[in-house]
């Protein structure tokens, strides 16, 4: 018996060697981590249970039957995070470049499946050459395999991609269609088609970093959502997301006791709008006063900079911001702040995480570059998602609240369920200047009538009262009091239920 132990303690030693100590080095003096090594830091200690470690390829073309390495280039099985489970899977690059065969794809599917059955999470780790080529078609068919079963566990459970070195061609879109990608910086890229063939086709010359690193697809091309210095920041980072997530959409988010009184006053608040009405702040200024601890956790940070969006927590449960930045572009909406806005409200809404929105919004920005680049369209986009969102949705306008926008942002009458404003709300079609220009055309050559005209306009409607008259306002509270106020608002709102008409699934403008 004990001979029978001490040979599956050998096995297991071979196996989790890989491609061999060379090829470990190799990945080491890239600065990267092994696939185990980084579950090590991703999972809690001693949690990895580890499926498939022993299966194998099924390919004899190539003399591919003499190069059988357990495990066919992918670690898989599940683990903890913080206690909470997780599925997990981990491109192993010293075995075959971490490419897919059939077999590996199968190791993939299998905590897919798992993972939609029991109602938990998955995170992959990537690092692969990609189709393995000696495999051909059943390689490509492993890949669809997989494509299916991320639309299968979207919405049902949170699916997050860890880009840790190559990630090309069709393998791209797995990952593409997770909810969120996190890429490490100088190791990582992803593309469609690589330099080689760029050149080939449309003559530029590019590296492959400026093609698809971690600051293309952060700052460019939004394909990622976050971009890290090196394999153990990023997934450090992705434990600490990982807290804010339910496990799926069976499930409210964690709860995670706070010593942060809920009803801290913040005096700074009141005086953070500046007094001329072109003057920016810092929003993230707001919302670290009204989360517990003043910790946020954003995403796309890089990108859209004009809209924040990220996971606060309000006494202890997870609540998703969507905020106006009046720093970048005056805070108005545009094509990309509108997909990268729509898109987080519609992660929030499929996995019950409450939005909190904080409005300062000029409107949408003007010019060509935006018509035809079909602002009508991706500004819809938002629209939609708040609209068809049923989680509790709680907004305050801080300031401006202007036009088309004012409606976009979360307002009563896309059914927003409570809806605060600032004392310094001003909401109105547009802003004093732009409006009396239009009603007093005729006057303009005299500067002190327009000037008049525009202290009516403001004194009319600069301010949030016009709306709480007609209740689209539930109340004009003190900046002081935000974090208190709006932590209750969501206490009351845990319970909210609502049912929609029956439909097979809307059609949200693509
Ligand atoms: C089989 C592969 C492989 C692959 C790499 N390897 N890619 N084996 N299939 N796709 C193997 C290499 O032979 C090598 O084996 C080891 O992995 C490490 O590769 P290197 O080239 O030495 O590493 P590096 O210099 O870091 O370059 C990495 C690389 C390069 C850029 C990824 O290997 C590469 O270009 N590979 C091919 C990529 C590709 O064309 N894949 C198919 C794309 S099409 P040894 O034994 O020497 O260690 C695709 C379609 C998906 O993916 C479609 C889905 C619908």
């Amino acid at each position: 018996m004990l001979d029978i132990i001490e040979q599956l303690e050998e096995k297991r030693q071979e196996a989790h060697q890989g491609g061999g100590q060379r090829r470990i080095d190799v990945q080491h003096s890239k600065g990267k981590l092994t696939a185990r090594e980084r579950l090590d830091v991703l999972l809690d200690t001693d949690s990895f249970e580890e499926y498939d470690l022993y299966k194998t390829h099924r390919c004899t073309d190539f003399g591919m039957e003499e190069q059988q390495i357990a495990g066919d280039g992918v670690v898989t099985g599940w683990g903890t995070i913080n206690g909470r489970p997780v599925y997990v899977f981990s491109q192993d690059f010293t075995v075959f470049g971490g490419s897919l065969s059939e077999t590996h794809a199968e190791k993939i599917c299998k905590v897919m499946d798992l993972a939609v059955q029991n109602g938990v999470p998955l995170i992959g780790l990537n690092d692969s050459g990609g189709a393995r080529i000696q495999e051909g078609v059943a390689s490509l068919g492993g890949y669809a395999e997989v494509f299916w079963r991320n639309v299968q566990a979207s919405g049902v459970v949170p699916q997050i991609s860890v880009i840790m070195g190559p990630c090309a061609g069709g393998a791209v879109y797995s990952p593409a269609m997770t909810d969120f990608i996190f890429m490490v910086k100088d190791t990582s890229y992803m593309f469609v088609t690589g330099p080689d063939v760029v050149k080939t086709v449309t003559n530029e010359i590019v590296t492959a970093e400026e093609l698809g690193g971690a600051s293309t697809h952060t700052k460019k091309s939004s394909v990622a959502d976050g971009a890290f210095e090196n394999d153990v920041e990023a997934l450090l980072e992705v434990r600490r997301m990982y807290d804010f997530l339910p496990l799926s959409n069976r499930e409210k988010p964690p709860i995670r006791g706070t010593v942060d009184p809920i009803d801290r006053l913040e005096k700074s608040l009141d005086t953070l709008i500046p007094d001329s009405p072109n003057q920016p702040y810092d929003m993230h200024e707001v919302i670290a006063k009204i989360a517990d601890e003043g910790e946020f956790f954003e995403i796309q940070k890089d990108f859209a900079g004009n809209i924040l969006c990220g996971f606060i927590r309000l006494n202890g449960a997870t609540v998703g911001v969507v905020a106006n930045q009046p720093m970048v572009l005056a805070g108005c909406l545009d094509i990309d702040s509108a997909k990268k806005s729509a898109r987080f409200v519609r992660f929030c809404d499929a996995f019950n995480i409450a939005i909190l929105t904080l409005v300062d919004v000029p409107g949408f920005l003007p010019g060509t570059a935006q018509e035809f680049g079909g602002i009508i369209k991706h500004g819809a986009k938002l629209l939609f998602a708040y609209a068809e969102a049923t989680v509790p949705k709680v907004t305050v306008i801080t300031r401006k609240a202007y036009g088309g926008a004012y409606d976009v942002m979360a307002s009563k009458h896309i059914r927003a369920d409570v809806n605060y404003a600032w004392p310094t709300a001003e909401i109105a079609v547009m802003g004093a200047k732009g409006a009396t220009e239009i009603l007093y055309r005729s006057e303009l050559g005299d500067p002190e009538k327009i000037a008049r005209r525009t202290k009516d306009y403001e004194d009319r409607f600069a301010n949030p009262f016009v709306a709480a008259q007609r209740g689209f306002i539930d109340e004009v509270i003190m900046p002081h009091s935000t974090r208190r106020r709006v932590a209750r608002a969501f206490e009351l709102l845990k319970t909210k239920q609502v049912t929609g008409p029956s439909k097979k699934h809307d059609n949200i403008p693509l």
